[in-house]
Parts: C-alpha cells; sequence; structure tokens
C-alpha cells in the first residue's frame, strides 16, 4: 500500500510517498529555518504564509516518480500544531483526496513522530515499547502496546525540552533553532561547570520551564558570552540537566514495564549526547530504537505516512 503524506504543522511544508508504512519512496522538506533565523523563532504567519508558498510545489515534487494510480491514500497531519500552518496542509490534502478519488487519513503529529521509528526498518519493532517523543512543542513518556495502543505515563506540565533548547540558545545567543546549535556548543563544554535543576524528581511529568528560567538568572549574575568556552560549560550543563530528567523518567518506565523495545523520537531525538546517555543507562535491557535519519528526527512527511498506514 503506497500513501501520499502531508505535513505541515509547523514551519516545514513536507510531503512523502511511503510504501506498507516504512519503506520510504520520496521524502520531500522546504524548510523555513532561513526565514525563522531572522526572528529567532517561528512566527506564526509568517509560516503559514510560507506553507501556502510551498506546498504545490512539494507535492508535486513528492509525486514526481510516481502516478496517482499507484497511490492507494492520502494522508495528513491533523494536529496539534500552528493553526494557520495546520490549514494549509488540511486542505490541500482533502482537496487532493476528493479530486483523485482517494481515502483521507488524518494523523496526530505526535502519533506521527512515534511511527518515524519504522521508517527505513529491516527488523519489524516489537510491543510493549516505551516511547519517549521530545520534541519544540510536545514531550511525552508512552507507554505503547500495539499499533495505535498508547498509554500517556507522563508528559511536560510547562515547556517542552526541544523548547527549552529553543530558548536558552537564545540566551547564549547562538541562533535558531536551538537544539543543534546547543549540542555543537556543548561538545568542548564541561556538564558539571553549573549545577542546573533537574526538574519534577521521582514523577513521571515533566517540567523544563524552572531549568531555563535558571539558566537566565545565572546568565543575569555572570554573562561573559564572548568567551567561547564559559558559552560551552553553559551549553553542555544545560544539555545534561535535560538529559538527566529525560532520561530518569525513561528508566522508571523500562523498570516498571520491562519494555521489548525503548524508542526515542521528535527533534530533540537527533542529540547524539541524549542518544549515548539512553544506550548507556539501558545497557542491553531492551532494544533501543532512534529515526535511522536525522531528516525522520524532525518534522517529516514520511512519519504520517508511517503512522497512517499502521494504524488505520
Ligand atoms: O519535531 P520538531 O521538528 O518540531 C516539533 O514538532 O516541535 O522538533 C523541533 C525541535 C526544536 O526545538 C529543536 O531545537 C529540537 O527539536 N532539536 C534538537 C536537536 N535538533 C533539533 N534538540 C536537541 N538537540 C538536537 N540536535
Ligand atoms: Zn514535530
Amino acid at each position: 500500500m503506497k500513501i501520499l503524506a502531508i505535513e505541515s504543522s509547523c514551519d516545514e511544508t513536507a510531503a512523502a510517498v511511503v510504501e506498507n508504512g516504512s519503506k520510504v519512496l520520496t521524502n520531500v522538506i522546504a524548510s523555513q529555518i532561513a526565514i525563522h533565523k531572522e526572528t529567532g523563532g517561528v512566527m506564526p504567519e509568517v509560516a503559514a504564509r510560507e506553507h501556502i508558498k510551498a506546498i504545490i510545489p512539494t507535492v508535486e515534487k513528492a509525486m514526481e516518480d510516481h502516478t496517482w494510480d499507484e497511490i492507494d491514500a492520502v494522508a495528513v497531519t491533523k494536529e496539534p500544531g500552528l493553526i494557520g500552518s495546520l490549514v494549509i496542509g488540511r486542505i490541500s490534502a482533502a482537496v487532493l483526496a476528493f479530486a483523485k478519488g482517494k481515502p483521507l487519513i488524518e494523523v496526530n503529529h505526535i502519533h506521527g513522530h512515534m511511527y518515524a521509528n519504522w521508517l527505513d526498518t529491516e527488523t519489524e519493532p516489537q510491543f510493549p515499547i516505551v516511547i519517549l517523543t521530545v520534541s519544540g512543542g510536545h514531550n511525552e513518556l508512552v507507554l505503547m502496546r500495539s499499533h495505535g495502543d498508547f498509554e500517556k505515563l507522563g508528559e511536560t506540565l510547562d515547556d517542552a525540552a526541544g523548547e527549552a533548547f529553543d530558548k536558552v540558545a537564545r540566551l547564549l545567543k547562538l541562533g535558531y533553532p536551538g537544539g543543534p546549535a546547543i549540542e555543537k556548543a556543548a561538545i568542548n563544554g564541561n556538564p558539571r561547570a553549573v549545577e542546573f535543576p533537574r526538574g519534577m524528581k521521582n514523577s513521571w511529568d515533566f517540567s523544563f520551564s524552572g531549568l531555563k528560567t535558571s539558566v537566565l538568572y545565572f546568565l543575569q549574575k555572570d554573562n561573559r558570552l564572548d568567551e567561547p568556552q564559559f558559552v560551552a560549560d553553559v551549553a553542555a550543563s544545560f544539555q545534561e540537566a535535560v538529559a538527566d530528567a529525560l532520561v530518569e523518567k525513561l528508566m522508571m518506565a523500562v523498570k516498571k514495564y520491562k519494555p521489548k523495545e525503548v524508542h526515542l523520537s521528535g527533534g530533540v531525538s537527533a542529540n547524539k549526547y541524549l542518544r549515548a546517555r539512553i544506550e548507556r543507562e539501558l545497557d542491553g535491557q531492551a532494544v533501543f530504537r532512534h529515526p535511522k535519519k536525522m531528516s525522520y528526527c524532525t518534522d517529516n512527511a514520511a512519519m504520517i505516512g508511517g503512522a497512517a498506514y499502521f494504524m488505520n
């Protein structure tokens, strides 16, 4: 079964053709990063206008090597996301499905991120799976017993981890998007240079807004942003605090539910330091997976095509 999938929930206009939920035939992403770099974050109205410009060329590119006869269904991100951005993808997908006589499958964006770990896999993931899905807009720990069966174990009570990366990068004047910039700066830093708080200890829920505020207060007292080593130390200490909080809850879930597999997904799953920490703490207790390609970590349409196949 081949699905044409469309994703436009935030600042990437994306279209993909995916076969049987895992074989990615085409995956096209029109990124708005260069535009949002200027404002240091996504302006919803600007993002929506860019989606209008990009949606038709992006879908056309994804369909370049395919005919409509090959396509069995059209999938699209339903929610959550920026409303002005979502609506462009949803209307486009609905019109295409109607005009071409194909079923329309609406997919939750967070479920899409979870199914990014099915893309390009040689061996199919085995249930039960504990999934930590972390991006700019969401932060959830989920127990997945079968396709479509998700039990939410914990979530953020305020900022998502990716959002904290973006906000702290802005404080450190490292630019947008913050996650990759902090990860790069942290390579040369000492993760124990500053003791930032680890929010919500011993709870299933996450909180990152206190950590962000604590970085802000720290920088109000000591602001040597012109010293690369200082910036590296603050970045590494912040990244360590985020990783500690994420890994603590993930390991609580591993201990309680003894899953066959542990998955990391969402934009923050691109972080190699976090991946290595999880791998180390898991120590072979479960198979560890993260998206096979960096482009499947951040927003993309292939993951929407995967979720649409398995959950339909
Ligand atoms: O999944 P995504 O593209 O969009 C949302 O659904 O929110 O995630 C984007 C988020 C941003 O906050 C970005 O800073 C973060 O993922 N991110 C990272 C890394 N790459 C992207 N965070 C930490 N380390 C990274 N390497
Ligand atoms: Zn996302």
